[in-house]
């Protein structure tokens, strides 16, 4: 094997914390589906793996357009555009953020959403998400709104509230 053929096409790209005011944004709709954009969703993916999360948004690296990137490890997509039509249900969960890190707290979100994108090919399709996927659409399309998952805290009275914590 030729070692000079080996060609690394991504980049790992900087996570944005959340201290950062980019990811207060709301963010654009991606206009042009080019090469450009092919890149970014190469960079965020590959970025996205390597800091071990089930979900990147453009914004946390410092890109504001529509643009998401899940995998909860079934199966990898890629969001563009997209939109929530419908939701269902609710359902607690231990919500972390790759631009909070090191920081989780529970939170609330609904059991079922379907939700509508586009692929990097400019093509409409439907996502349906329960459960874990559900609360990774949700949390993800929350960051092009500039929506962080510490809004989105379960509200206990008793016998504690819900606090934010902190964990390795
Ligand atoms: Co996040």
């Amino acid at each position: 094997m030729n070692l000079f053929n080996m060609v690394v096409n991504y980049m790992i790209l900087k996570v944005l914390t959340e201290k950062n005011k980019k990811l207060a944004k709301v963010c654009a709709e991606v206009k042009c589906f080019d090469n450009k954009l092919h890149k970014l969703l190469d960079n965020m993916k590959e970025t996205m793996y390597k800091n071990k999360g089930i979900g990147l948004a453009a914004p946390q690296v410092g890109i504001l357009l529509r643009v998401v990137v899940i995998d909860i490890g079934k199966d990898y997509f890629e969001l563009i555009n997209p939109k929530i039509i419908e939701s269902s249900g609710e359902q607690q969960n231990t919500e972390g953020c790759l631009s909070c890190p090191g920081v989780f707290g529970i939170t609330i979100r609904p059991k079922f959403v379907r939700a509508v994108g586009y692929n990097r090919n400019n093509e409409l399709f439907e996502v349906f998400g329960e459960n874990l996927k559900s609360c990774a659409i949700c949390h993800e399309l929350d960051h092009l709104e500039g929506i962080l998952f510490k809004s989105r805290l379960a509200k206990f009275k008793d016998p504690a509230p819900n606090k934010l914590f902190w964990k390795k």
